[in-house]
């Protein structure tokens, strides 16, 4: 599809759909294992679904491991996956390498974190452009194509005067300007989905709002679905459309960014919420020392578990202050939260089953007056809030 031909697709259309995208890399076998013929695997990314949306940004979030870079790797088909599906307009897809991987790319580009990893030092910014330009089919017939269509990418990433950059070498920009050439040479494909994979986070603080501001800018002017993976939740907000928590290769949370960062839901992403180095710009509350303070009382601990044989029942319950004993055998469905359309968590304490037999608003977080309640919670009790509860 041509830039022109996505100016007629309806607004909001499902673009690219994971459905249950399941990744697991079997581990290295050990002569012991030969003997048992045990075959370990690391659970990267099991269960994912998500629709990726013409015009919108949906962040993917998560610490350190939980799946993040596999979920989009198996997006972009760098690695095949192990179950699921994944939905092109609708229809399955499932390319290797060749014709069809190169009209797959042409259609979803994938931008890495390492700007200066990405391009190739012994080469120019006309290169690294003109060569994805050629490969796409998109860098004219003449001479004069060419150069237009290349002064016409620099612009869209705001690198003006093109020239200023057409004959530098990557070593000659700074971070943000060649994040923006990564990002120029993305959309030489002529793209529909980006697959940004924490494209700020080796940048400066100083020099990122400007490249998220960009690909903001594109996603609006260019109508493109775009993937936006972060640890930080806090820009998430700020800059994505809806947002999707990972935890130990699974998706804990989703909803639009204002409901999932103001009123989170899940264990999970309300700590990820009270370890962002300033909870206030998240939860919007006007003293940063209170918020910090009852965020104690809400705190998992411990460290991310084992990938290799990940925690039985919700995959958080050895961190979880709320686990109860369901936990640790049951995975938790996606349950509604009821505050917002779209808004679910998966997680326990929003079933209807374990307010009513625990009692009215003892699956309750503790008291945090910070953090709001569980929605649901309060939704089921019906007479006692989760405060009265406490
Ligand atoms: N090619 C691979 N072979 C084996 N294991 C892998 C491979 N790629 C990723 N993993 C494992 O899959 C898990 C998820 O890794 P992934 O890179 O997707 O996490 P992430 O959320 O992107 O982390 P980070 O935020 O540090 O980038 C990790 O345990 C990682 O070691
Ligand atoms: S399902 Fe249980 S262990 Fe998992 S986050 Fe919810 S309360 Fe905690
Ligand atoms: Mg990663």
């Amino acid at each position: 599809m041509t830039l022109s031909d996505s100016a007629d697709a309806p607004v909001n259309e499902v673009v690219l759909e994971a459905v249950g995208l399941t990744k697991h890399f079997p581990v290295r076998k050990r002569l012991r294992d030969l003997l048992t013929r045990t075959t370990a695997a690391v659970h990267a990314v099991d269960d994912v679904s998500f629709v990726l949306r013409r015009g919108q940004v949906t962040a993917l979030v998560g610490e350190s491991g939980s799946g993040k870079s596999t979920v989009a790797r198996l997006l972009a088909q760098l690695h095949p996956r192990t179950a699921g599906d994944l939905l092109l307009h609708g229809r399955s897809t499932r390319v290797r390498g060749g014709r069809a991987f190169r009209a797959y790319v042409r259609r979803v580009q994938l931008i890495l974190q390492d700007p200066f990893a990405s391009l190739n030092p012994v080469h120019t910014i006309r290169y690294h452009l003109t060569r994805s330009l050629r490969i796409h089919g998109n860098a004219g017939r003449s001479a004069e194509d060419l150069d237009k269509a290349l002064a016409d990418l620099l612009t869209r990433v705001s690198l003006t005067p093109p020239e200023r950059y057409l004959d530098a070498f990557p070593h000659e920009l700074s971070g943000g300007q060649r994040q923006r050439v990564a990002i120029a040479r993305a959309l030489g494909a002529d793209p529909e989905v980006l697959l940004a994979d924490e494209p700020v986070s080796m940048l400066d603080v100083s020099i990122r709002l400007g490249v998220l501001n960009l690909l903001r800018d594109l996603k609006e002017r260019l109508d493109l679905a775009i993937l936006y993976i972060t640890h930080d939740i806090a820009s998430a907000r700020y800059f994505a459309d809806d947002t999707i928590v990972m935890y130990a290769g699974r998706m804990v949370e989703g909803g639009d960014s204002e409901t999932v960062t103001k009123n989170p839901a899940h264990p999970y992403t309300r700590l990820l919420i009270e370890s962002a180095p300033d909870p206030d710009r998240i939860t919007g509350a006007g003293d940063a020392a209170d918020v910090g303070g009852a965020a104690d009382a809400d705190r998992g601990h411990g460290e991310p578990p084992s990938l290799i044989s990940p925690p039985s029942g919700c995959r958080f319950h050895p961190r979880c202050p709320h686990a109860m004993p369901r936990c640790t055998v049951e995975l938790p469905p996606r349950h509604d939260i009821g505050d917002r359309p779209g808004h679910w968590a998966a997680c326990w304490l929003y079933d209807p089953a374990t307010v009513t037999a625990e009692g009215p608003g003892s699956a309750a977080p503790d008291a945090d007056p910070s953090v709001p309640p569980p929605p649901a919670l309060i939704r089921q009790d019906g007479t006692a809030s989760v405060g009265d509860a406490r």
